[in-house]
């Protein structure tokens, strides 16, 4: 699965009314968009998700913030998916993030930041399953 990674257009970017440009600014990057749903988390699908976190300060406000609106969850296609795709969505914290990338675009702070990125191919590939069958991914 090296060739994939697994993305969430977080809720501040879908209440912001960004999802559409930032899809777009993926797929112009070069990444194929192989499987794509818009959801809600509940809490302890957000929980789960961002588990590796749980003794960290800031795991109750990312739960929080994660449940707080729908989302789009998505399978994205490229050589090299996981790398390049965090270049494109830059640094966790915007002020930190380069210029030209999405959370520098799109996001207002470290907890509403736009965008998920993994940050492994395994990582990728349990973030995938999480959302998607393997009947839904092309
Ligand atoms: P993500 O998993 O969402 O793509 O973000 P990331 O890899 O860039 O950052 P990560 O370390 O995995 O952290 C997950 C999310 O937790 C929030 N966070 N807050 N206050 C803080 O120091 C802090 N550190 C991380 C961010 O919203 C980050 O996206
Ligand atoms: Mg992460």
């Amino acid at each position: 699965m090296s060739n994939r990674t697994f993305t969430m257009i977080k809720p501040d970017a879908v209440a912001n009314g960004h999802a559409g440009k930032i899809l777009d600014h993926i797929i112009q990057a070069g990444f194929s968009v192989v499987a794509l749903k818009y959801t809600r988390l509940t809490a302890e699908q957000a929980g789960a998700f961002y588990a590796v976190h749980k003794e960290r300060p800031f795991y109750g406000e990312l739960v929080n913030f994660m449940t707080s609106g729908p989302i789009y969850a998505a399978i994205l296609e490229k050589d090299n998916a996981v790398a390049d795709f965090r270049n494109v969505i830059g640094a966790t914290n915007p002020e930190q993030a380069a210029e030209g990338t999405i959370r520098r675009l799109y996001a207002k702070s470290i907890d509403a930041n736009a965008i998920h990125g993994s940050d492994s191919d395994e990582n990728a590939e349990i973030e995938g399953r999480f959302f998607f069958s393997a009947f839904e991914r092309f």
